[in-house]
Parts: C-alpha cells; structure tokens; sequence
C-alpha cells in the first residue's frame, strides 16, 4: 500500500505521494493513451536492486507496465551506481545512447537516479552534456518518485532533486519483484566506515536501520507469498539496529526471521570482518534456516595494505574468525571481495592476499582492479604500479582462485545436497540450482520445478561448475 510520506520530505509537498500517484493515473492516460511502458534499468549492488524494486513498485502504482527494451519505452529510468569507473562509464554512454532515440521520439521521458547522481560532478556533467535527460535525482528522495514525475511531466524545465542528507526511513512503499522466489529485504542503509577507497558512504549517507518490526513484517509477507530465499542487505549488517531507538543486534534479527514458520533459507549480506562477531557466527550455527554461507570479504591479505584502506582488522584477525567459523559451522561456504592494485600496494604485499586465498579456499571471490573515486583519500595516494602490472596481477589471483575452487569442487562428487531450482542452465536441458553454500549445481529436470527445493548429486565437478543429478526426497 501507498502510504503518505510527507513527514519525511525535506520541503513539505502540496500533495501527498498517493495524491501525485492519483493524479498521474490521468497525466500518463491524456499523454500516451494506453498504459505506458517504462524501461527501468538498476546497476550495482542488491541495495540497489532493492531500490529499482521499490520504484518499480511505484510506477505500477501510477499505471506504468514494464518493457525490456529501451525502443518502445515511454519511461527510461536507469538506477546508477558508482562504485567504480567502469560502471560509470557504462551509464554515460548508455545515456548517450538515447539522445537520438528520444528526438525520434519526443514523448519520451528520460532519468536517472541512484548513486552516481549523488556526486556533484556527475550531476553538473549531466545537466551541461546531456540536455535531453528530464530528471535527475539522489538516493535519498526515491520514494519522491510520484512528486518528481509529475513536476517533470507537469512542469515547464527538467527537475533535479539531489539533496546530500538522508530524511527517515521511508516504510510502506510498494514493490515489484524480480524474482518470485527470491528476495532482497533491506535492514539498514548507509555505511559509517569510510574505507579509504570506497565511495559508498559518500553517495549512501550514515547507517540508518530500518526497526525490528518493519523488517519482520516484510520477512513475513514474504514467507506467506512463498519465497524460499531472502537476503537481508546492508553494507555493514553487523552494526543493524545499533541506532535504533531501542537498540537490536543483528543475531537477535536472524533468530526472529529463523523463528518464523515455513520453508525458506536466510541469507545476508555484507558482512564486515571488523564487526562480525563470534556471536553471529554462534547464532548462524544454531538457526536452521540460515543458510551456512558467509561473505566476508577481507580485501587484503596484507596489514600494511588493510591500514591504508581503513578496514580496521588485521590478516591475524581475519584468519581467526574463518577459523572460527569453521569450527562452528564445519560445512560452511565462505565467498569474498579482494581489491588488486589498490594505491602503494607492493608485489611482495600482494603475495599475501594469494596466500590468504590459497589458505581459506573460498568458495568464490569477486576480484577488482582498484578504481579512483574522486573525493575519497585512496584517490589522492600515490599509485605509481601500471595498469598492465595490476592486470597481471589480478590474472594471477584468478588463475589460483579457479585452482582452489576447482579442488574444492573435486571433494563434492558424490555429495547431495538440497537446491533451490533457479530456472533453466546453461546447458540445453538443464536447470541450475544454488546450494546453501551459494555454489550452483546443474542437473538435467523439468523447469516446473523452478522456485522449489530439490534434491541434487553431484556426478561431475568442474572448476566453476558442478554438474548432478536429481534425487528423491
Ligand atoms: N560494504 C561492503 C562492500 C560494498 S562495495 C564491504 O565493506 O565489504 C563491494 C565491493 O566493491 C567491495 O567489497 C570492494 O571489494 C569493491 N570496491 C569498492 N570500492 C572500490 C574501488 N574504489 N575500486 C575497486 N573496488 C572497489
Ligand atoms: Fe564501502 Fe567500506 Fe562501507 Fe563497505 S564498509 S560500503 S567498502 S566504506
Ligand atoms: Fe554501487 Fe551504490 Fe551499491 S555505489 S555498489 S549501487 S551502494
């Protein structure tokens, strides 16, 4: 349901949300006639995808449908994300892309939102290069959407709403899932951390948590509608419900969700090493329905690097808390994020992040070549290693990574284990499902068992995929 949220604006609207959805009902039919189409399009990390969700949500509520392509939009809206060059550039030149599009047709209404929007620079490049984008707005007003659409649709200039400060959390907005099986819930928003290279904080304002019931709520809704694998976001779920009004730990949360009826796995992410706790990692073991995987990405195996970078944990640290783990929770899969090339980063200091790979034996990694972020102090440090050392590196940390994964898989032949079917595979014929671990499994299967639970075992183990067979329950 739509709620009013005027309490949260930053200038008190004339109107409520619900009143700009209502009135918009009959601006899109005078305008377009039949139900128009939006093309909404979200980069970057689940939050994000949450996002997209959420305005989605919104614009079935004013009357939009939904298309795939860009060609017979009415809507395009494109949720950004900068959280490294390159997704930047992918939006630039997608953006540019619809300059001729919209003179061939002028109906068009063109925005652009999330991340990138929130830095200053973008949002001048935007309004001096890209006269032909109507509206341009931040991550803290999304749930404005209504207002900024009928101000854009309505009025007589294009419509930038880019406010540096977050309001209250938003509640009650309606939502458009991706998946019918699968579901991002947000817990908290923001990030306190400040990373030396990360630009997250900057563009996503301090923690906020969303409350304890708010958060069951939705868990519940879920359950009840059938989903069967929920992941709570955050970019540091540790410190949930810290500054809530009456404070709750993460762990308390996963023991409520775990506490519902029904059949579902819990997963979450991301975890930070610095704030992940034996406690979370005790109460992982003992709820049932969290799923026995964990992302915890350490980024550096090196300490002189890990100081630079401001994550506030040692390699020693990091290694303990695996061990941890692992003597809670013998099967768990344990996934991370490494950082290659970040500014002064030595060859010898990156050998200490190959050992930490070879040591723990992810289960996988998302690897990235440091990226500059204008604003933050990695971008000011000097960073004499050439972009083809950091690429050579950065095969090398992928080339073990595919030999470790590799031989971890070789250990799972044989071994059964519950999946969530997914949808079709790769493979003609073949449906992929994810284990608890998150390791995906194909198996030849009828795609009527997509969004179930299903019994799998595993007959052949590639590097970077297993292969079964269907099993009775
Ligand atoms: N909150 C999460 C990370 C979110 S960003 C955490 O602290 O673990 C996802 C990943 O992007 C990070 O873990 C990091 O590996 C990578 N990343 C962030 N900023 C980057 C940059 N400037 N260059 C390269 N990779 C970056
Ligand atoms: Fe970025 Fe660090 Fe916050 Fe993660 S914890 S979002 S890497 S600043
Ligand atoms: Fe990107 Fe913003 Fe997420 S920068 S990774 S979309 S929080």
């Amino acid at each position: 349901m739509l709620q009013s949220v005027e309490t949260n604006q930053i200038t008190p609207p004339a109107k409520t949300q619900a009143e700009y959805t209502a009135l918009l009902h009959t601006v899109l039919n005078a305008r377009y006639g039949s139900a128009p189409r939006a093309f909404v399009h979200t980069y970057g990390c689940q939050g994000n995808v949450a996002d997209g969700e959420r305005m989605k949500g919104m614009l079935a509520a004013m009357g939009y449908c939904f298309t795939d392509t860009v060609e017979d939009a009415d809507l395009v809206l494109y949720n950004t994300c900068a959280i490294r060059e390159h997704a930047e550039d992918r939006v630039f030149g997608n953006v540019g892309a619809l300059k001729n599009r919209k003179a061939a047709r002028p109906g068009m209404v063109i925005a652009l939102c999330g991340c990138m929007m929130q830095q200053p620079r973008v949002a001048e490049k935007i309004r001096v290069s890209y006269p032909f984008v109507d509206l341009v707005f931040g991550t803290h007003v999304l749930h404005r959407l209504p207002e900024l659409l009928y101000r854009t649709l309505c009025g007589a200039g294009r419509v930038f709403e880019l406010p540096d400060e977050a309001g209250g959390i938003v509640e009650g907005l309606p939502v458009v899932r991706d998946s019918s099986f699968k579901a991002f819930l947000p817990v908290m928003y923001g990030c306190n951390n400040f990373c030396s290279y990360c630009i997250v904080p900057y563009v996503r304002g301090r923690e906020r948590s969303r409350t304890l019931e708010a958060v069951l709520e939705e868990a519940r809704a879920l359950v009840k509608a059938g989903y069967r694998d929920i992941t709570l976001l955050g970019q540091n779920v540790n410190s949930y419900g810290k500054n809530l009004e009456t404070p709750v730990s993460f762990a308390r949360l996963l023991r409520e969700i775990n506490a519902l009826p029904g059949d579902f796995r819990i997963r979450f992410m991301t975890s930070h090493p610095k704030d992940c706790t034996r406690e979370l990692l005790d109460t992982m073991a003992a709820c049932g329905k969290v799923a026995k995987h964990l992302h915890l990405p350490f980024q550096s195996g090196n300490n002189r690097v890990l100081r630079e970078m401001n994550r506030r944990y040692t390699r020693e640290q990091y290694l303990a808390l695996v061990r941890y783990a692992r003597e809670v929770m013998p099967e768990i899969s344990l996934t991370s994020d490494v950082i290659v090339g970040f500014p002064g980063e030595t060859y010898a200091e990156f050998q200490d992040t190959l050992s930490l790979v070879e040591e723990v034996g992810f289960t996988s990694l998302f690897t990235f070549l440091f990226s500059p972020r204008e604003g933050t102090p990695a971008a000011k440090m000097p960073d004499p290693i050439s972009r083809e050392e950091k690429g050579r590196w950065f095969r090398e940390l992928t080339d073990l990574q595919e030999r470790v994964a590799g031989g971890r898989n070789q250990g799972l032949l044989g071994r059964r284990f519950r999946v969530l079917v997914e949808g079709p595979g790769k493979k003609e014929g073949f449906l992929a499902g994810r284990t608890e671990g998150n390791i995906v499994i194909e198996f030849p299967g009828d795609s009527a068992l997509t969004g179930s639970f299903a019994e799998v075992r595993v007959t052949e183990a590639l590097a970077w995929i297993l292969r079964g067979q269907l099993e009775a329950e």
